[in-house]
């Protein structure tokens, strides 16, 4: 019998719509670990630059800014939460101008340099102080935590992930829904990409294709990997 490793750190990577946050936040739920969402700060130091009035363009203004950010991430995955000095930005960080503007601040690489440090340090902490983790983003398994006790990269295509984030944003898939949805999938992908490989597994990573899975059935097939890596406990 395979014994589940103490701490478990599960990494899961994905495009946008590919299901991976609410499907990584349901997993953690599931093994009782901790959830980090790599997105979410990103998304907080777009919003943090916001607020300050700092052109997105200037990167060694921004990359300053990400080492000075007071970011605090809650990782209990029944209520992850966001703050930036004491503030609550949950909501802030899902609106639309931070998430048409983020990849300029994730495609800045002394951005990327600072919050992956961070990023390994709040692996660390939360699995050390929980029994493990699961940490979500893009290059969670190849950068941030490539020695992680399971790997996975979550995909669907073009045609799910647009469905899916138009009924999230607008609550349905109609034309105009997926049309609108189209600047948050495929341009920010695209440009995501440049600096982080997301589209295709790296040795060691398991694909998991959710095109015609529903939620619960993606959860079952992470669980289902992560028993088969780790041992029954899962
Ligand atoms: O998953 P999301 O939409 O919340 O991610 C927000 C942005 O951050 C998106 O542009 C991709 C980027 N990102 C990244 O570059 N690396 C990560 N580990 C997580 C997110």
């Amino acid at each position: 019998m395979t014994v589940r490793p103490m701490p478990l750190v599960i990494a899961i990577d994905g495009p946008s719509g590919s299901g991976k946050s609410s499907v990584s936040r349901a997993v953690a739920q599931r093994l009782d670990l901790a959830y980090l969402d790599t997105g979410a700060m990103y998304r907080a130091l777009t919003w943090w630059c916001v607020q300050q009035g700092l052109d997105l363009e200037d990167q060694p203004a921004v990359a300053r800014a990400a080492k000075d950010l007071q970011l605090q991430m809650g990782t209990d995955p029944s209520s992850p939460s966001v703050q930036v000095g004491g503030v609550a930005i949950d909501q802030a960080i899902r609106a639309t101008v931070i998430s048409e503007s983020v990849s300029k601040v994730a495609t800045n690489l002394g951005v990327r340099d600072e919050l992956c440090d961070r990023q390994r340090a709040l692996i660390s902490e939360s699995a050390k102080s929980t029994g493990g983790v699961v940490a979500e983003g893009r290059d969670i398994t190849t950068v941030v935590a490539p020695d992680a006790h399971v790997r996975i990269l979550l995909i669907a295509n073009q045609e799910s992930r647009l469905a899916r984030r138009a009924k999230e944003l607008h609550g349905e898939a109609d034309h105009a829904a997926v049309s609108a949805t189209h600047d948050q999938i495929v341009r920010r992908d695209k440009d995501d990409s440049t600096v982080s490989q997301f589209m295709e597994a790296a040795p060691g990573v398991t694909l998991v294709d959710t095109s015609d899975l529903d939620f619960q059935q993606s959860v079952e097939a992470v669980l289902e990997l992560v028993r088969a890596q780790t041992g029954p406990q899962a």
